[in-house]
């Protein structure tokens, strides 16, 4: 899909269809709702006027306009009430304004910025009318050998009056690509069935954007993971005959500084729960028990597209988690690489101790602050439910930072609490920790065990179980990953990075 600012005035545009925005308890339209109406001979006001059209949030309705504007069709996209209306919605209405299109034949279509609400910045709209059109439109069609009847928009112009608003508009547009393929790339990765997205394919992944962003790439393989002493993650991938890979991915935007953002990020590829065998049903979602490992790929990736100046480092533990001859048993000790001791006690507990060892490798190299992103536990979907990512800190400052960049970009995260005397439950009686505290508060003794690891670095923790993927078609989400957590931590970055000029 391309995307164009350009001056002009919606109604006169010559295109498919154009979207025009309209608030609920809009009695008489305005503004470019107005102009339509007038060449249409009063047919909007008139479906206003009868209740058909009521502008609630989502609802869309498309007219044909019999030759009366250039355009072909209208649709009204109901945006609610303007009090209430935010980026964040800009941002699914014209998700669902661009799939309602499908049906419609349309390759081109217009749409207008919505102007003067309060914060609605013309850059931060433009970027949000392009994630929203991207991230709609997305699908996964890699493995079908028949071409799907779908068809897209080719092209979206933005439309403005005022041409002193059009490079802001062209850098929004911009930003809200790079922004936007970075969320797809994640899908894509959690999508891809784990025959295809092992550990080595995820690292020829991170290789390319390595290569395409200038970033340098570490992989260390089994001999080395060996030398690093990383006794937990190489205790979950003795299980599987798929090599681990321990990915670190190093973007230098600030080089003047020493001061490096570390993501961290579980890249589990497939989670059977090893000899603690996971049930069957649902069983096939853990393809994308690598959701955590794919956000920060992609997010480092458009970081370096954007030049942030901000140092940022990613680390991706990979491997599978599988049953065997070779496999982890219940009870098993292993050693991290930090020197503690685990006693597996549920071999489905892996993600916790992949991420242990790589935790307190970037602890190691002097990465401050952390942020890690992992499917962890099914106890925090069952908390929060879908929407919701679980955020745990050890460093409120960094916790605040992290939930307001959630906040800006549309990304539900919901802090929960690390009380020490939950602590209890991950007594092991024979070593240091054990790697599971239980059922009950199941996602707080997970990010307990994880604040093992971490030492005195400032982390925060996303349990990302709950909104990794979606079984619903709704705003910018469609069925199947949503990759979640990439606009955060791309929002963070910037938001930590130094400015020649302060961005709104
Ligand atoms: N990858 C799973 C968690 C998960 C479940 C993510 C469902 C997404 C959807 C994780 O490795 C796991 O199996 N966790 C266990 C922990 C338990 C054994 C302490 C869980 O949540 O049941
Ligand atoms: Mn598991
Ligand atoms: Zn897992």
């Amino acid at each position: 899909m391309k995307f164009e600012a350009r001056v002009g005035s919606i109604d006169g545009v010559k295109c498919d269809a154009v979207i025009v925005n309209l608030f609920s308890g809009t009695g008489k339209p305005g503004g470019a709702v107005a102009a339509i109406d007038r060449k249409l001979g009063g047919l909007l006001s008139g479906l206003i006027k009868s209740g058909e059209i009521k502008g609630k949030m989502s609802e869309l309705h498309v007219i044909h306009t019999l030759g009366k504007l250039p355009a072909r069709l209208v649709v009204i996209a109901g945006c609610g009430m303007q009090e209430e209306f935010n980026l964040d919605e800009l941002r699914n209405v014209t998700a669902e304004s661009v799939r309602a299109l499908r049906k419609h034949n349309c390759k081109t279509a217009a749409t207008l910025v919505p102007g003067g609400a309060g914060g609605m910045a013309p850059a931060g709209c433009a970027q949000a009318i392009v994630e929203g059109s991207l991230l709609g439109a997305y699908q996964y069609n890699k493995h079908r050998t028949k071409e799907e009847d779908v068809h897209d928009l080719e092209s979206l112009l933005l439309v403005e009056p005022d041409s002193s608003k059009i490079k802001q508009l062209e850098a929004g547009i911009e930003r809200g690509r790079v922004i936007a393929e970075a969320v797809a790339l994640a899908r894509d990765m959690v999508n891809e069935p784990a025959n295809h997205m092992t550990p080595g394919h995820m690292a020829k992944i991170a290789g390319e954007v390595a290569e395409a962003n200038g970033l340098k790439l570490t992989v260390l393989g089994r001999e080395q993971m060996a030398k690093e002493k990383m006794g937990a993650l190489l205790g979950v991938a003795q299980g599987t005959s798929q090599p681990a890979k321990f990915i670190v991915m190093s973007y230098r935007g600030d080089p003047a500084k020493k001061q490096t953002l570390g993501f961290v990020g579980k890249g589990l590829t497939f989670d059977s729960g090893g000899i603690s065998l996971k049930p069957q049903e649902f069983m096939s979602d853990m393809k994308g028990d690598m959701a955590g490992g794919a956000a920060v790929i992609a997010a480092i990736g458009a970081v370096a597209r954007l030049k942030l100046k901000i140092n940022v480092t990613a680390i991706i533990p990979a491997t599978e988690n599988l049953p065997g001859g070779r496999a982890l048993k219940p009870g098993d000790v292993l050693k991290a690489s930090n020197g503690k001791t685990i006693e597996v006690v549920n071999t489905d507990a892996e993600g916790r101790l992949i991420l242990a060892d790589a935790l307190a490798y970037a602890v190691r190299q002097g990465i401050s602050p952390l942020i890690d992103l992992a499917t962890l536990t099914g106890a925090c979907h069952v908390a929060l439910g879908d929407s919701y990512a679980g955020l745990f800190a050890n460093n409120q400052d960094l916790a605040d930072k992290v939930g307001k960049a959630g906040d800006e970009c549309g990304e539900g995260l919901w802090q929960l609490p690390l009380p020490d005397e939950y602590k209890e439950a991950n007594k092991s009686d024979i070593a240091d920790i054990k790697n599971s505290g239980g059922r009950y508060g199941g996602a707080i003794t997970a990010a307990l065990f994880l604040q093992e690891f971490v030492a005195e670095t400032p982390w925060v923790h996303l349990d990302i179980a709950g909104p990794f993927m979606t079984d619903k078609v709704k705003g910018v989400l469609v069925k199947g990953a949503t990759g979640f957590g990439v606009r955060t931590l791309i929002k963070l970055a910037s938001n930590l990075s130094r400015k020649e000029v302060k961005e709104k």
